[in-house]
């Protein structure tokens, strides 16, 4: 069902920190800041050869990633994305399998223009797991 590896997603408290660390310390290659306030987040992406890093700082009152930096006070990984081919057979065969699907189950337009998807970490080894229609 899942195929590549899109992207990994990491929480940070301070885009310009996480970006110093990508940027300089390891030598990768860093987008500008694209704020996201529907997704309640600033984003950067690390352009690797073979995926993406993208560090999440919360942008509003009602970040979805607030919670998440108030447990871990360095930040740190927050969800894998990995790509589907279609995101709605997907959701009904693992819904059959018993996962939960975040939210009413409805696909909605992710950072990359892309439906996506959540499922509960509780079903995934304790990693949030985003699916996206590539
Ligand atoms: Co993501």
């Amino acid at each position: 069902m899942i195929g590549r590896l899109n992207h990994v997603a990491i929480a940070v408290k301070s885009l310009n920190a996480g970006i110093a660390i990508y940027k300089q310390t390891l030598g990768a290659k860093v987008s500008a800041p694209l704020p996201q306030p529907e997704h309640g987040v600033t984003v950067v992406f690390v352009e690797l050869p073979n995926t993406k890093i993208e560090l999440l700082e919360p942008l509003g009152a009602n970040s979805p990633i607030a919670k998440f930096l108030e447990r871990n006070a360095d930040g740190g990984i927050h969800h894998i994305c990995y790509e589907v081919d279609d995101i709605l057979k997907a959701r009904d065969q693992l819904k059959a399998q018993g996962a939960r699907v975040l939210g009413d189950g409805t696909p909605k337009i992710g950072a990359h223009g892309k439906p996506v998807l959540f499922l509960h970490p509780k079903d995934f080894i304790g990693t949030l797991v985003e699916l996206e229609q590539v």
